[in-house]
């Protein structure tokens, strides 16, 4: 959830860390700090954005060719300059930073206030760093094995870095659960949460895997070793991003870019796995396991927010496709439960960032039931991706905007190939709609630009609605995981209240609702339930509704109800969200635009929810 940076080597480390703590503003901006070690380790933090930060630095001193810095989300502890990272230990001989949680903190915490230690903050983090001095005060140890001591009584999730004033030209780092990637240059080294910082300085990349430990030293010196004290072979990555990938590309907000990038990205997720010529879908992590797969007796999919929609729809193509029984779970409510998951099932995790504590616990507790556990994840490298026995990347590109955007319709582009790929295997599809759909499915990207010309139709609507207090989505079969979808956008970048419906449920109690100040958007490109969803409208209209539908091109029942419509290409039924999302993905952009909210980074959001 935070974002960790740090370097050690032959340049002045304060640009580096600053530059790439902006890069991981995006995992959490409750508070920023740095720490920077030239003849003594100094400490600069501050509440808010990293920019608050770069304004304290004037009066700050910047030297120093080794350092660490953090930008944090809270977890334990309000957000202020106290509870801000880095946090050093009582004998100030230590700096820290972290992300994560420590379970276990408060009965550390006690045991150390016994011993005499005084805490400044409210975090679990200081308890991390005071353990580590009390460890290495008590056996006087290089601090890489008082780190090693101390994590092995955590309990929790932790990507740490740590500084010692009695070790200079050392950074040592390890986690669990919580990301740490390891950047390799000419004589210095990156540490941080994600690529995004490193990858201007090198491509060379290590990512440290849960219960590891990396010593990396400016003399360009790298270890790294277990938890258990074996020394390991770190495996060297050659990052394929680009560092324009990054940037906004002339758009305004990242989220802007990542929804035009979508014809790009769903056509990077079919990449060398689809060929509608030829006729065939490969997939690397379903071939390895094709017939466990093909012969299970059921999938569960385990996700959160978004992630959980494109589920939802993997839900309808499964079982239409492949014939296959399918349970989606919120995987914050599987992990408590205690479900009845057996090795005859597979359990498929979907997240963008690959590090949702959620969904992680969710899928070890399935690993232990005996499942195949499967992962749908975008962050190459990251924990669920580590975690699983098989699964496939999405291909989408770093996703910036805290609303998943491009992440979404990848997804359901990956599911897609995976139930047709599972059903022509099951021989539940007979090989002429095999085709069909593989033709269309390749057909999607240029479908998508089709319907980002409707923008500033979409930006016209947004201006007439943006005022509204609520909002409601209505969808039928696959659009129903999209009218979740649409609502979920609009809530979390606008703040507008908005839920999401069946349509059919309306009659059930939400029509209640309807009267001329409630806008509501209708998903209505079905072909299979057409008149039932032209009767939701008509029934909403009764009532003096505002409703915008998205139609199929050339409808001209729904445009005669409705008071706008927005038109998409026409297409198979399965394949319709990977076109129906987009405009309320427009939609909620220009609303929250307009309503001056950051689109990008909502308040009390992150873009990666790795605490519980
Ligand atoms: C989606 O717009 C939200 N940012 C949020 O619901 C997100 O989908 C959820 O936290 C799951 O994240 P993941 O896909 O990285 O696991
Ligand atoms: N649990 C720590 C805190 O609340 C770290 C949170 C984070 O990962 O940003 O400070």
């Amino acid at each position: 959830m935070c974002g960790i940076v740090a370097y050690v080597g032959q340049k002045d480390a304060y640009p580096i860390l600053i530059n790439g703590l902006k890069r991981l503003e995006y995992r959490g901006y409750d508070s920023a700090g740095v720490a920077l070690f030239e003849t003594d380790i100094i400490v600069s933090k501050k509440k808010g954005k990293v920019q608050e930060l770069v304004n304290f630095m004037d009066t700050r001193p910047r030297n120093g060719k080794i350092g660490i810095g953090h930008t944090r989300w809270a977890t334990h502890g309000v957000p202020d300059d106290i509870n801000a990272h880095p946090h050093s230990s009582g004998n100030g001989r230590l700096t820290l930073v972290h992300n994560g949680i420590i379970e276990n903190y408060a009965l550390l915490k006690a045991a150390l206030e016994k011993e005499g230690h005084k805490f400044k903050s409210e975090t679990d983090t200081e308890v991390l760093v005071h353990l580590i001095e009390e460890i290495q005060k008590r056996d006087n140890l290089p601090l890489e094995e008082a780190v090693r001591i101390a994590l092995t009584r955590v309990i929790g999730a932790y990507a740490i870095v740590v500084l010692d004033e009695n070790e200079p030209g050392k950074l040592v780092g390890a986690r669990k659960a919580s990301p740490l990637v390891i950047g390799i240059g000419e004589n210095e080294f990156f540490l941080a949460s994600d690529a995004t910082p490193i990858i201007e300085h090198t491509k060379r990349v290590v990512y440290l895997n849960d219960e590891e430990i990396a010593v990396v030293r400016q003399s360009g010196e790298m270890e790294i070793k277990s938890i258990n004290n074996e020394v390991l072979t770190p495996f060297i990555h050659e990052l394929d991003m680009e560092i324009e990938m990054l940037e906004k590309g002339g758009y305004d907000y990242f989220m802007l870019k990542e929804i035009y990038e979508q014809p790009n990205t769903i056509a990077d997720c079919m990449r060398g796995r689809l060929n509608a010529e030829e006729g065939w879908i490969k997939l690397g992590g379903v071939d390895e396991f094709a017939n466990r797969i093909a012969n299970a007796q059921r999938f569960i999919i385990a996700a959160c927010g978004t992630s959980w929609h494109a589920g939802l729809i993997g839900e309808y193509l499964f079982e239409e496709l492949a014939r296959m029984p399918v349970e989606v779970e919120y995987a914050s409510e599987l992990r408590y439960r205690n479900p009845i998951i057996t090795e005859k099932d597979v359990v498929i995790a979907l997240s963008q960032s690959g590090e949702t504590a959620d969904t992680l616990a969710a899928l070890e507790m399935a690993k232990e039931k005996g499942a195949l556990i499967y992962g749908i994840v975008n962050v190459v490298g990251s924990s669920i991706a580590r975690m699983t026995d098989a699964g496939s990347y999405i291909h989408a590109g770093p996703e910036i905007g805290v609303a998943s955007t491009k992440a979404f319709t990848a997804q359901v582009t990956l599911l897609t190939m995976m139930a047709l790929r599972i059903g022509y295997q099951r021989g539940t599809i007979s090989e002429s709609y095999f085709r069909l759909l593989l033709n269309e499915l390749a057909s999607i990207p240029a479908k998508v630009e089709r319907v980002m010309a409707s923008n500033q139709l979409i930006e016209y609507i947004a201006g007439e609605i943006k005022d509204r207090p609520n909002a409601l989505y209505l969808g039928r079969g696959y659009n129903f995981p999209i009218a979740l979808e649409g609502a979920l956008k609009l809530k979390e970048i606008s703040y507008i209240h908005a839920e999401g419906y069946p349509a059919a449920e309306m009659k059930h109690g939400p029509i209640a609702l309807i009267d001329e100040n409630m806008p509501v958007i209708v998903i209505a490109t079905n072909k299979s339930a057409y008149d039932k969803i032209v009767s939701n409208i008509q029934e909403v209209k009764a009532r003096k509704g505002f409703v915008i539908a998205v139609v199929t091109e050339g409808d001209t029942v729904i445009s005669e109800l409705a008071d706008h419509t927005i038109e998409i290409p026409d297409t198979e039924e399965p394949l319709t969200p990977l076109l129906s999302v987009i405009p309320l993905q427009l939609l909620s952009y220009h609303i929250a635009v307009m309503r001056k909210c950051n689109v990008d980074q909502p308040r009390n959001l992150a873009k990666s929810v790795t605490v519980e």
